[in-house]
């Protein structure tokens, strides 16, 4: 009798533990269902090429309307006179010692110039010969611990119009808890979805989407292109924004730093107005989530969990305007960071930037060869 029971209780696991995983199956499949079809070169591909991550605070459904009904909207079927050219792009060899190579402020420079140089001529290219189908999918992160009923209700609301909300019932949602938020995001994410890259921004950032998209694909196909080359090496993953080596360490204020003792200066980091980070380097930060020590700041936080990573790619760009007061508007910036929703309509009608930035704040190569704080003294004229 027993016998029979437990060879029952074994069936009975055996048809749920099949069910499940049949249920799972199907999840995925509808997970990885042919995007819609649309014209162009987009579409039908299973996994996400980029994920927008937002961070956004729970009343600021104004601003994700901002975003949504702008650069949101610059997606890839608009796009792509041609690629950007895998030549104009820098991708790092391993060095003797292991260490991934670094750029020059040189080459920075040179670089700069030749992006000018062919956004100016590549108006009237055509369509690449060999396009890739990707998929962007974009959320907007929003803590609902402790919120009031008809706030949620308006989340609830929002999120059955548009379904982009990544709903963190765990986290409590302050300005003052961000490095909290993103490890809570960046462990979802990198758990439920298949992506290759991520942008984080937050929702006072505009995007130039198109452009992004365009040369991260670039990148990427200038990966694959190499692979090979790097050997035994792991492939260089990409950190890529506007880094900083000598911040100092906030000791007063609403930033106030208490544990941060590691070293004099916060190690260099991307600030964090936007920056991208390729899925390895997400998926180091989730698996590690319980281990990692955080800190007040979270653009501070993810510069110091990479730190000792040897495969990191730190890709300096002067394009990325993240700071916490906006640069002298160029019209070679591509991530616009301290942007109201008006200014974000009139970039996305056209204007190069809006608003006149701050021309006291310094745009900055970064000097790789020097210690950190010698890092950021060659400025863009
Ligand atoms: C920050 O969020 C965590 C959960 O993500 C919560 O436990 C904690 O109380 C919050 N801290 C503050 C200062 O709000
Ligand atoms: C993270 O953990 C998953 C599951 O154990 C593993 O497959 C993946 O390789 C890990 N990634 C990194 C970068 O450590």
């Amino acid at each position: 009798m027993r016998r029979l029971k437990s060879v029952v209780t074994f069936i009975v696991v055996i048809a749920a533990f099949s069910f499940g995983s049949f249920i799972t199956k199907i999840l995925i499949l509808v997970e990885k269902c042919p995007a819609e079809h649309s014209g162009l070169h987009v579409a039908t591909h299973a996994d996400n090429f980029l994920l927008v991550l937002v961070l956004s605070s729970p009343r600021n459904m104004e601003q994700r309307n901002a975003i949504r009904g702008t650069w949101l909207r610059l997606s890839p079927r608009h796009i792509f006179h041609s690629y950007y050219p895998e030549e104009l792009l820098y991708l790092p060899n391993y060095g003797p010692n292991g260490h991934l190579e670094i750029e020059l402020v040189e080459h920075q420079e040179i670089r700069l110039k030749e992006y000018i140089n062919w956004k100016k001529s590549s108006k009237n290219l055509h369509s690449p010969k060999r396009a890739r189908k990707i998929k962007v999918k974009h959320m907007f992160a929003i803590g609902t611990m402790q919120l009031g009923k008809a706030i949620q209700d308006n989340l609830y609301r929002e999120q059955g119009k548009h379904n982009d909300l990544l709903l963190l019932p765990n986290h409590y949602d302050t300005y003052y808890n961000l490095t909290e938020k993103i490890l809570q995001a960046m462990n979802v994410l990198t758990q439920t979805f298949e992506f290759s890259y991520l942008i984080k921004v937050d929702d006072d950032t505009y995007v130039k989407l198109d452009t992004l998209i365009n040369e991260l694909i670039s990148y990427d196909n200038k990966l694959l292109h190499k692979e090979r080359e790097y050997g035994t090496n792991p492939l260089p993953q990409l950190y890529w924004g506007y880094f900083n080596g000598r911040a100092t360490i906030k000791l007063h204020g609403q930033w106030k730093e208490y544990n941060y003792y590691l070293s004099k200066n916060y190690l260099p980091y991307a600030l964090g107005g936007g920056y991208v980070l390729s899925r390895k380097l997400c998926e180091y930060i989730s698996n590690n989530s319980q281990i990692l020590s955080l800190y007040a700041s979270e653009d501070v936080s993810v510069g110091t969990w990479l730190a000792p990573l040897r495969n990191v790619y730190r890709w300096h760009d002067p394009r990325f305007d993240t700071a916490f007061l906006p640069r002298k508007c160029k019209s070679y910036h591509i991530v616009l960071h301290k942007r109201s929703m008006e200014m974000m309509a009139q970039i996305f009608d056209g204007k190069l930037c809006s608003g006149t930035g701050h021309s006291s704040v310094l745009e900055y190569y970064y000097d790789w060869t020097k210690t950190a704080d010698k890092c950021c003294d060659n400025l863009v004229p």
